[in-house]
């Protein structure tokens, strides 16, 4: 235990079971655990989980309505100033998401203190920080318990005019999807933590789940697009599979126009996978088809589960090419056109 404290032998991924928002109950135990409250509606409430969205929209006014989301979980970098900043990245993303701007945000925080020193705490809170400032929000509180696994993560609170709210649940058919990162997060953190990889052959997954939604957000708020959600722990497919649902139409994805990080596709045909890819697959198998000559790691990479993932837009083929060059002329290089939103089929998501 003691060589923990040591700094070069300092692995925060190894010391947990599970990585980033791969850590994520399964969707099977999620839906099963959910199933059957009963919760109360009210008029003020726009977003609630009657159609699960990004982060939950309450109207106080006919000008002003807040958005409200949580996302905590283990290391997903061994270091701690990036690690903290990497999880508030995520936890903000479901507010810009909502095409909102974050206005408060509030530390949530398990801490093994017998197994790490106090330094880890403060250097994942000053990247908790960096970022909460970024995103021109301001810390305002938090909660801190002693546990047995690290994890960290924010509350944070967003406004936005009750108009101007960006669900899942209005992609219309013509509808194109653009995407503004690359995929590939889960099987990258994984292979990290096995040790497969360093920290820095990670690099450009990492910078990108440094990157905030900000940027992204405002462009679509100014432009106007239909729909948006944002790629986390369910995967490109299981996010996907909300807004067809919720949306009521189906998707086609074109596998070759999908940008994965490099080495995700190395690692994912030699095996390497999260958990979570597995969760993934077994669930929204049943909704989805995809094409038999794609190969398997392409498949399993569509089901990772992203930590800090880009936002999906469902905006009008007209509009789309004029959107993706505002998007890369911003520098969000990696944004890409990915598939279609088609007519309600059988299949949810349809993958060639
Ligand atoms: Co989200
Ligand atoms: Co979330
Ligand atoms: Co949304």
């Amino acid at each position: 235990m003691k060589s923990r404290l040591n700094k070069k032998n300092l692995f925060l991924t190894r010391i947990v079971s599970s990585s980033g928002c791969a850590a994520k109950l399964a969707p099977t135990l999620l839906n099963k655990s959910l199933c059957g409250l009963r919760i109360k509606g009210n008029p003020n409430l726009l977003v609630g989980l009657e159609k699960p969205d990004d982060a939950g929209v309450y109207k106080l006014s006919d000008s002003i309505a807040i958005i409200q989301t949580l996302d905590f979980f283990p290391p997903i970098v061994d270091d701690p100033y990036v690690f903290g900043q990497i999880a508030a990245v995520n936890a903000l993303s479901d507010i810009y998401a909502m095409g909102g701007k974050p206005l408060t945000a509030m530390n949530i925080v398990g801490f093994p203190s017998d197994k790490l020193p106090l330094t880890v705490l403060q250097q994942i809170l000053k990247g908790g920080l960096k970022k909460i400032h970024q995103a021109g929000a301001v810390l305002v509180g938090g909660h801190t318990i002693n546990d047995v696994e690290l994890k960290y993560g924010l509350t944070v609170t967003g406004i936005i005019h009750p108009k101007n709210v960006c669900t899942n649940a209005t992609a219309r058919i013509g509808d194109k999807l653009i995407l503004t990162k690359p995929i590939g997060t889960g099987v990258l953190v994984t292979a990290l933590k096995k040790g497969m990889v360093s920290q820095k052959d990670i690099m450009p997954a990492i910078n990108s789940m440094l990157m905030l939604n900000k940027k992204a957000s405002e462009i679509m708020q100014q432009f106007g697009v239909n729909a948006c959600t944002d790629i986390t722990g369910f995967g490109l497919i299981g996010h996907i599979v909300l807004m067809t649902d919720n949306s009521n139409v189906s998707v086609g994805l074109s596998h070759k126009s999908i940008r994965y990080f490099p080495n995700a596709i190395k690692l994912s045909r030699s095996g390497c996978s999260p958990a979570g890819t597995r969760n993934n697959l077994e669930f929204y198998a049943p909704f989805t088809k995809i094409k038999s000559n794609i190969p398997k790691e392409a498949v399993n990479l569509l089901h990772d589960p992203q930590t800090s993932g880009g936002l999906l837009m469902a905006v009008t083929k007209t509009k789309a090419p004029i959107l993706l060059n505002k998007l890369r002329v911003a520098g969000i290089k990696d944004a890409h056109i990915i598939g279609e939103v088609i007519k309600r089929w059988t299949n949810k998501i349809i993958v060639h």
